[in-house]
C-alpha cells in the first residue's frame, strides 16, 4: 500500500505523533460515547479512591487507542507504564513489570492479542486478585507462594478483538470499541493539528482532507502534512479546497479516500469473479497482497463505505461500488441485493 494511506504508524508519523497527540480529554475529538463512559468511571474511581477497573480498547489502527490510554492516566492523575504484547517474552519480564507498578498506576499493553498465551495465566491472577504466583525453591521442596502486587489498572489495546481469548476478555470490566470517525470530527482534528503545526488552512481545505482520510485521525494528520508540502511548493502555503484536491489527486487518493489497492480489490472481484461472492484467499492470491492486510486494513473501510460485503460464501462487491468506479452492476448480481 502506498504509505500515504496506511493506518499503521510510519517512521514519519512517529516524529509528529507526540506533538499532535491530544493532551486533555477535551482535545480528544469524537467518540463521544466512549469518552462519556470513561469519564464517569474515572470520576467514580477517584471518588472512591480506588484503582480504575481494567479497560480494553479495540478497533482499527490510527483511531486513538494509545492516545486514550495516556489520557486515562492523566485524568486519573497516575503514572503509566507502556509496553506491548510481542515485547514481553518471558514470564519473568511480565512479573517484573507487574511488581514494579505503583498503587493505581496504569499498565498499558498495546497489541495485547499478541501476548504469548503462556503469559495470560499470570495476567489473570494479577488482574483479579492483584497477586502473582511465585515458585520458591526447586525440585520436590519447591513451594508456591502468593506475592501481593499493587492495585493497578490494565489498559489493553488491540486491533483484533476476535483474537483475544474469552477468559482474558472477561477480566476487563470496561470494554470499548473505537469506530471510524465522522467527517466533521476529522475536520476538527485537522484544524487542531494545523494550529499546532502552524499551517494556514481554510475550512474547505480541511473538509477536503477529512473526506479522503478513511475515517482515521492518523491518516488525516499525515495527509495534512503532505498537502502542506504541496501548498508550500505550488502555492503560498495556504491550504484551501483547490490545493487540497490537487495534492490529493496527485497522490492518487480518490474522493472517498480509496487508493490503488482498494480499487484493485474491487475491480478484481468485479472483473474476474462476476462481483462475487469469492473467497478471501482467492482475492489475496489474485492481487498479490497478504490476506491479513486485506482483512485488517482494506476490508473494514470498504465495508464501512458499503462497497463490500462479507457473506458466508465469500466477499461480494455492492452496486454502490460499481457506481463509484463508473460501472453498471451486472443484471444477475443485482437481484442478490
Ligand atoms: N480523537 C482524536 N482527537 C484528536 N487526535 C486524535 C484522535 N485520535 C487519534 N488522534 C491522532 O491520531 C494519532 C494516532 O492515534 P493513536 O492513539 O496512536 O491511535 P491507535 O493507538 O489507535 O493506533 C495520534 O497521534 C493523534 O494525533
Ligand atoms: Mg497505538
Amino acid at each position: 500500500m502506498p504509505a500515504i494511506l496506511t493506518p499503521v504508524k510510519t517512521k514519519e508519523d512517529l516524529l509528529f505523533e507526540d506533538s499532535l497527540r491530544p493532551q486533555k480529554f477535551e482535545d480528544f475529538i469524537g467518540q463521544e460515547n466512549v469518552k462519556t463512559n470513561l469519564k464517569i468511571f474515572i470520576q467514580a474511581a477517584k471518588k472512591r479512591n480506588e484503582n480504575l477497573d481494567h479497560v480494553l480498547l479495540y478497533g482499527p489502527p490510527g483511531l486513538g487507542k494509545t492516545s486514550l490510554a495516556y489520557l486515562i492516566a492523566k485524568e486519573l492523575g497516575v503514572g503509566i507504564k507502556p509496553t506491548s504484547g510481542p515485547v514481553i517474552e518471558k514470564a519473568g519480564d511480565l512479573s517484573a513489570i507487574l511488581t514494579s507498578l505503583q498503587d493505581k498506576e496504569i499498565l498499558f499493553i498495546d497489541e495485547i492479542h499478541r501476548l504469548h498465551p503462556s503469559l495470560e495465566e499470570i495476567l489473570y491472577s494479577a488482574m483479579e486478585d492483584f497477586s502473582l504466583d511465585v515458585i520458591i525453591g526447586q525440585g520436590p521442596g519447591a513451594r508456591s507462594h502468593k506475592l501481593k502486587i499493587k492495585r493497578f489498572t490494565l489498559v489493553g489495546a488491540t486491533t483484533r478483538a476476535g483474537k483475544i481469548t474469552a477468559p482474558l476478555r472477561s477480566r476487563f470490566g470496561i470494554v470499548h470499541r473505537l469506530d471510524y470517525y465522522q467527517e466533521e470530527d476529522l475536520k476538527k482534528i485537522i484544524l487542531r493539528s494545523a494550529r499546532i503545526l502552524g499551517v494556514k488552512i481554510e475550512d474547505n481545505g480541511a473538509e477536503e482532507i477529512a473526506r479522503r482520510a478513511r475515517g482515521t485521525p492518523r491518516i488525516a494528520n499525515r495527509l495534512l502534512r503532505r498537502v502542506r508540502d504541496f501548498a508550500e511548493v505550488k502555492g503560498d502555503g495556504r491550504i484551501d479546497a483547490k490545493i487540497a484536491r490537487q495534492a490529493l489527486d496527485q497522490m492518487e487518493v480518490d474522493a472517498l479516500g480509496l487508493d490503488d489497492v482498494d480499487r484493485k480489490i474491487l475491480l478484481t472481484i468485479m472483473e474476474n469473479f462476476g462481483g462475487g461472492p469469492v473467497g478471501i484467499n482467492t482475492i489475496a492470491a489474485a492481487i498479490d497482497e497478504e490476506k491479513e492486510t486485506i482483512e485488517c486494513i482494506y476490508e473494514p473501510y470498504l465495508m464501512r463505505l458499503g462497497f463490500l460485503e462479507r457473506t458466508l460464501r465469500g466477499r461480494r462487491v455492492t452496486p454502490k461500488a460499481y457506481k463509484h468506479l463508473g460501472f453498471k452492476p451486472p443484471a444477475d448480481q443485482k437481484k442478490l441485493f
